[in-house]
């Protein structure tokens, strides 16, 4: 081979390269665009209306969802373009799969999808305050963000806990189901909106639950889904640091999507070490991650070290950044939190695409 072939073939190469990582970066704007769409879809009933309806014409689904049919027909078409809807083009009807409508329109799956669209679009309201941030070092605090934040979170992590929480999550930490069936207390540290106390809570009724965190509004909306869920006085959801709430001894002490946010994991391990009852558990919850930055390359770590960037350790920075740990800190530096706390025991119980569960015990 000689060199003017080796030369237009590298080229060749580089051209091909070029147009695969411009493809890739057009996708990516692409799928921004579609969250739009879905979040149009979602707030205007759009896909409800066509949920289990079977095929249906522009001019029906708008009907049915009190919308105007020109844009109704474009909004479809954008659906059909990306593979959320199907069309029929005998018919130029539109219908939801089953599958389609489970993730766009069905709230009570574990799959619902439109609210976590909320995360990126605070995140692109917030850019002001992460160029600050990025130019000054300062942090983040999580109530200095748009309140779509808090919503669209607890809304993603929320899937993960009703499918897995007290199916699996649990049931793979040795003993604690039998002990919430007896009856202990339970602490669940950044409780967020408390979807997750509130699943335990319904789950294991001999048990009491007390949420934490620091976040006002979240503190309400806890206390408001508790109302509604009808759980009493056996839940309670109280406004507290991850290194300051009661000590009532608890048998178990959870962190949801929580630890890697805190300016101090260190001191708040050692608060759950003195509050925790002899033969208790620290249930803990993280992104999943694994220990180095080339072996977080994906879907996963696009998702959480973006948010990481925004959220995670602009909160933590805020709260004194004592050790940053960021979403995706992966075991290693996890259970080196807990050890500097006191803990003996730490172990990989379950996983997820999207969670790490650990059991820690002193
Ligand atoms: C990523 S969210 C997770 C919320 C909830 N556990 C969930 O899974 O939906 C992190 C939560 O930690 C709370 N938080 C942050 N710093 C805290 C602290 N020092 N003490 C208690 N909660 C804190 C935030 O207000 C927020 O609700």
């Amino acid at each position: 081979m000689d060199a003017s072939t080796t030369s237009s073939a590298s080229t060749a190469t580089g051209e091909d390269a070029l147009m695969a990582f411009a493809m890739r970066t057009i996708n990516d704007i692409a799928a921004g665009y579609t969250g739009v769409m879905v979040s149009l879809g979602s707030k205007l009933g759009l896909y409800k209306a066509m949920a289990a309806a079977g095929p249906l014409s522009a001019r029906e689904i708008a009907q049915r969802a009190s919308c105007a049919e020109r844009y109704v027909r474009e909004w479809l078409n954008s659906q059909v373009a990306c593979g959320y809807v199907g069309y029929h083009a005998v018919s130029g009807t539109y219908e939801l799969s089953p599958a389609q409508a489970q993730v766009l329109a069905d709230e009570d799956s574990p799959f619902y999808i439109p609210n976590a669209w909320n995360v990126p679009a605070s995140m692109w309201f917030d850019e002001p305050k992460a160029l600050h941030a990025f130019r000054t070092g300062e942090g983040v605090a999580w109530d200095e963000h748009d309140a779509r934040m808090s919503c669209g979170v607890a809304a993603f992590y929320r899937n993960g806990y009703r499918a897995s929480l007290v199916q699996e999550w649990l049931p793979a930490l040795d003993g604690v189901v039998q002990q919430l069936q007896s009856g202990i207390d339970v602490a669940d540290v950044g409780c967020g909106h408390g979807h997750s106390t509130l699943l335990m809570a319904k789950a294991f009724p001999a048990s009491r639950f007390h949420g934490f965190d620091t976040h006002t509004s979240s503190i309400l909306e806890a206390r408001k889904l508790a109302q509604q869920a009808g759980v009493g006085e056996r839940v309670r959801f109280e406004l507290a640091r991850a290194t300051d709430y009661p000590d009532r001894q608890y048998g178990l002490i959870c962190y949801f999507d929580v630890l890697h946010d805190l300016g101090d994991p260190v001191a708040a391990a050692r608060h759950a070490a003195h509050t925790l009852a002899p033969g208790g558990t620290v249930l803990l919850v993280e992104p999943f991650a694994n220990d180095r930055v080339e072996d977080n390359q994906g879907t996963v770590g696009q998702l959480y070290y973006s948010a990481s960037t925004m959220i995670c350790c602009a909160h933590a920075i805020s709260e004194g950044g004592h050790l940053v740990l960021g979403a995706q800190a992966g075991p290693a530096r996890l259970q080196e939190v807990f050890r500097k706390a006191g803990f003996t025991h730490f172990r990989c119980a379950a996983q997820t695409p999207f969670n790490l569960i650990f059991e820690v015990r002193r």
